[in-house]
């Protein structure tokens, strides 16, 4: 597919950053349209990307620069044959790959060409498994303020990989070398995979039957757009330097897996 095609363009020069808002048109890979919303807070250093399944599931995905910090939030319609009533928030917090996302002050200045136009991301950059192994607790406000706040729906449901702690730049009140004084580890026994019999010591809800057990829920969702790149042309305009000149768009899907204490508040049934 030719650039022109895609057609974003950047006008650096152009665009005041004072509604930084994108709506853009995607088409999932079951041929599906829906709409992703895309914000830019530069004094913040956040960029959130939203959008609504057609299942009914609202996906919000923060990343905090400043902190290297990505909160993906997720709001889980109840399936009332279930047993299961109302939504349910998750948020799971993993360190921010930098590179993935284009930074705030670029993203606050794209504009669509056409916003009605129909997108299809040009890199699928596949599946990323992630296994939650803690709540995150007091950590989540000293890691990113903004996390925090996007996160608040999801109360104690906030999860995260106690390892990416060592990745993150140190914060005063949170020492990686005792993580446990900052979040609440799963029971140590969800966290170790073999057993005597080879079988894991927590099934996966989807096969565990009764639901006042614990298991482990899989969780799985894609953001089939988002710029993950800036794009260099040379040209006549900027004297023959090289400028930013578009994006690269990119899809990625997550798996994520966590451990809940009853089958029944394991409300994503992948
Ligand atoms: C897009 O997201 C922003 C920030 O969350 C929100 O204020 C705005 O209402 C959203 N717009 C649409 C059309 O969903
Ligand atoms: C950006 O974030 C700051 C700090 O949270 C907030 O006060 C401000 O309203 C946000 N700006 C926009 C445009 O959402």
């Amino acid at each position: 597919m030719d650039f022109y095609h895609i057609c974003f363009f950047l006008f650096y020069f152009f665009v005041k950053p004072t509604s930084p808002q994108l709506l853009i048109n995607v088409k999932n890979q079951g041929g599906d349209v829906m709409q992703e919303n895309i914000t830019a807070n530069v004094s913040e250093d956040t960029v959130t990307l939203e959008f609504l399944r057609l299942d009914g599931v609202y996906v919000s995905q923060l990343v905090d620069f400043t902190n290297e910090v990505e909160a993906m939030k997720v709001v889980i319609p109840g399936e009332e044959e279930l047993g299961q009533f109302g939504y349910q928030t998750l948020c799971f917090l993993s360190h921010a790959a930098q590179a993935d996302f284009i930074a705030p002050d670029a993203m606050a200045k794209l504009r669509q060409k056409n916003p009605g136009t129909v997108r299809v991301a040009e890199e699928d950059k596949g599946w990323r498994q992630s296994t939650a192994t803690a709540w995150g607790g007091r950590a989540v406000r000293l890691l990113s303020a903004a996390a925090a706040r996007h996160c608040a729906a999801a109360r104690d449901r906030v999860y995260l990989r106690a390892a990416d702690l060592a990745r993150w730049p140190p914060r005063p009140g949170l020492d990686p070398s005792s993580p446990g004084s900052a979040v609440t580890p799963f029971p140590e026994h969800a966290l170790t995979s073999d057993s005597s019999d080879g079988k894991p010591a927590v099934p996966p809800c989807l096969t565990e039957t009764d639901s006042s057990k614990e298991c482990i829920c899989h969780l799985e969702l894609c953001v089939n757009w988002y710029p993950c790149g800036l794009k260099y042309c040379k040209g006549k305009p900027q004297g023959g330097l090289s400028y930013r000149c578009g994006i690269k768009t990119c899809r990625r899907c997550h798996r994520q897996q966590y451990y809940v204490r009853r089958r029944d508040v394991c409300y994503s049934h992948t």
